[in-house]
């Protein structure tokens, strides 16, 4: 019987010299004249060990890595194709603590299937969603999404069975569901794994989406940094249009729904709804006043669904399995399942999907397994750019919206950057003004000039000029941009400012000039 290696195709993976592992594998496998055939899958989710290379054996996928070229050789020696014994040999892939005690409802698939494969796809699970939601009213789907419990995973948390109901009760002549790949945060990578490795679960929501609310269109806005994940969408958007799966009759059901990946250039403030709807639009991404909403007008004026990749991505097995199922994980409002994903100075970095609730030092230290320097973890940023800095103090934090709301905190779209005692978090308070300066699209006021302000007030701090004045200054402009600014980049840069000053003021009492210059 012809063994299947499984070597992913995912960026990460790339990045760390999968198509290299690739390349020598093929040729090992023809010149020892192997029956063996290698399928290029999605990540695991396991980054320390990538290139992740699993072999299929009559006991189940067995896992080697990190692999490298030069390991091929040797690997095939030891009877890798059928589970040998090797160095690298990490045991049955399932049984790996990382993912075995992970519950993988979004990313079931990922890393498992051939992400171009529809029958794969089909096979494990895939369309049983659409099926279902093709036989039901479009308010019956709403319904379900809403008892679901399905709050936005791009950032801030809003109900998606609310927001698909006003787009549906919104009379338009063409209305949209356009999906937010943009994935700028710091520290994430949910978006981007999941389109490299099942597509066709994004593009069942969308289509799950487009029926429920009336739109027939879709569009996934993503950034030209992610040049593998816009080639595997389009891929298999083609695949499910020839499928019948998108096109003018989905699933020989009489809705239309169909579907194309647009590129913007990679401006973080272009992952805000309004200012992505401009970018869509050609225009430049300038944010928009609300109101209108986009679900009342959005792309081109018209009644828009704007959801991230993961909260349409969790919907077909909402649909599958039911409402309760879904809602039955998590706690308190954070209902269903969360890809947390480790990164920064962390041991086991990569991405941890689980139902909310677990603590913060339980991701950090148990999951994440400390620092990568071995040294202690002083600070961790949640949420991307935007996200508070939370300290040792508060790792009994449960990860949940509300929980991290009451501490001053935000989970964003769940990413979480690890930083050992040498990190400076006035430097990390600067860092986060100058991204605000950098990024800001200009229209407003507080952010555009306080963030410049910003910056300077925490040099002169960093300078030891007048320290008490500039740390009241900086806390007052803080204030200025929380409650001035239009859109969240400049009303949540106070967060990572305001945390750092909070939890570590003696980062931000330098010795003073004079002392400083004897
Ligand atoms: C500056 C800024 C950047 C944002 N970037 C993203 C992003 O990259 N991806 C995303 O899904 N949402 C991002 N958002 C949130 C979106 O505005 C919006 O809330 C989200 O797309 C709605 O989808 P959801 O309800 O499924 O989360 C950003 C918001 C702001 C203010
Ligand atoms: S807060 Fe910043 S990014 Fe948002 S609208 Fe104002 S200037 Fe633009």
């Amino acid at each position: 019987m012809t063994v299947k290696i499984y070597i992913p195709r995912d960026a990460a993976a790339i990045a760390l010299g999968a198509e290299k592992v690739a390349a020598a594998m093929a040729e090992a496998i023809a010149v020892r004249g192997l029956d063996a055939m290698i399928v290029r899958n999605g990540s695991r989710g396991m980054h320390w060990l990538e290139p992740l290379v699993e072999v299929e054996t009559a006991e189940g996928r067995v896992a080697y890595g990190p692999v490298k070229a030069r390991d091929v050789a040797s690997l095939l020696d030891a009877g890798f194709t059928s589970g040998g014994a090797h160095p690298l040999c990490l045991g049955k892939t399932e049984e790996l603590p990382f993912l075995r005690n992970q519950t993988r409802l979004t990313f079931a698939r990922c890393g498992v299937i051939d992400p171009l494969s529809l029958d794969d796809y089909r096979a494990h699970g895939g369309l049983r969603g659409l099926k279902k939601a093709v036989s039901l009213a479009p308010a019956a789907i709403v319904a379900e999404v809403t008892e679901s419990g399905l709050r936005g995973r791009g950032g801030a948390g809003f109900p998606t069975g609310i927001k698909w109901k006003t787009v549906l009760e919104t009379q338009g002549s063409q209305k949209y569901i356009v999906c937010n790949a943009d994935e700028g945060d710091s520290g994430t990578f949910a978006d981007r794994m999941i389109m490299e490795g099942d597509p066709f679960v994004l593009i069942e929501g969308m289509a799950i989406a487009g029926i429920a609310t009336g739109a027939t269109k879709g569009y996934v806005y993503t950034r030209s940094e992610y040049p593998h994940a816009i080639a595997a969408v389009s891929a298999a958007i083609e695949v499910a249009r020839a499928a019948g799966v998108l096109g003018s009759s989905v699933l020989g059901s009489a809705h239309a729904f169909d579907m194309e990946v647009r590129t913007g250039a990679g401006a973080y403030v272009c992952g805000e709804e309004t200012s992505l709807l401009n970018s869509l639009e050609g225009k430049r991404g300038l944010v928009r006043a609300k109101p209108p909403l986009p679900a009342h007008k959005g792309l081109f004026d018209r009644p828009t669904v704007i959801n991230n990749v993961i909260s349409l991505a969790s919907v077909p097995v909402i649909l599958d399995k039911g409402a309760a199922y879904y809602r039955d994980f998590g706690m308190g409002r954070s209902r269903g399942t969360i890809p947390i994903q480790i990164a920064g100075n962390v041991k086991h970095a990569g991405l941890y999907e689980t139902a909310f609730g677990l603590t913060l030092g339980e991701i950090v230290d148990e999951i994440g397994g400390g620092t990568a320097s071995g040294r202690p973890v002083k600070a961790v940023q949640v949420g991307g750019p935007l996200g508070a800095y939370f300290p040792r103090a508060l790792f009994d934090t449960p990860f949940d919206y509300e929980a991290f709301a009451a501490k001053d905190g935000l989970i964003g779209h769940a990413g979480i950057v690890v930083f050992d005692d040498t990190a400076d978090m006035l430097k990390q308070a600067r860092f986060a003004m100058e991204f605000c300066a950098i990024e800001s699209c200009g229209k407003c006021t507080p952010c555009r000039i306080g963030s410049t302000r910003g910056v300077e007030v925490a040099d002169k701090i960093a300078a030891g000029i007048e320290p008490e004045k500039n740390r009241e200054l900086l806390a007052d402009l803080c204030n200025t941009m929380k409650f001035g600014s239009l859109c969240a980049l400049g009303g949540f840069t106070p967060y990572p400012v305001v945390s750092a000053m909070t939890h570590f003021p003696e980062d931000f009492s330098p010795a003073p000039v004079a002392e400083a210059a004897e």
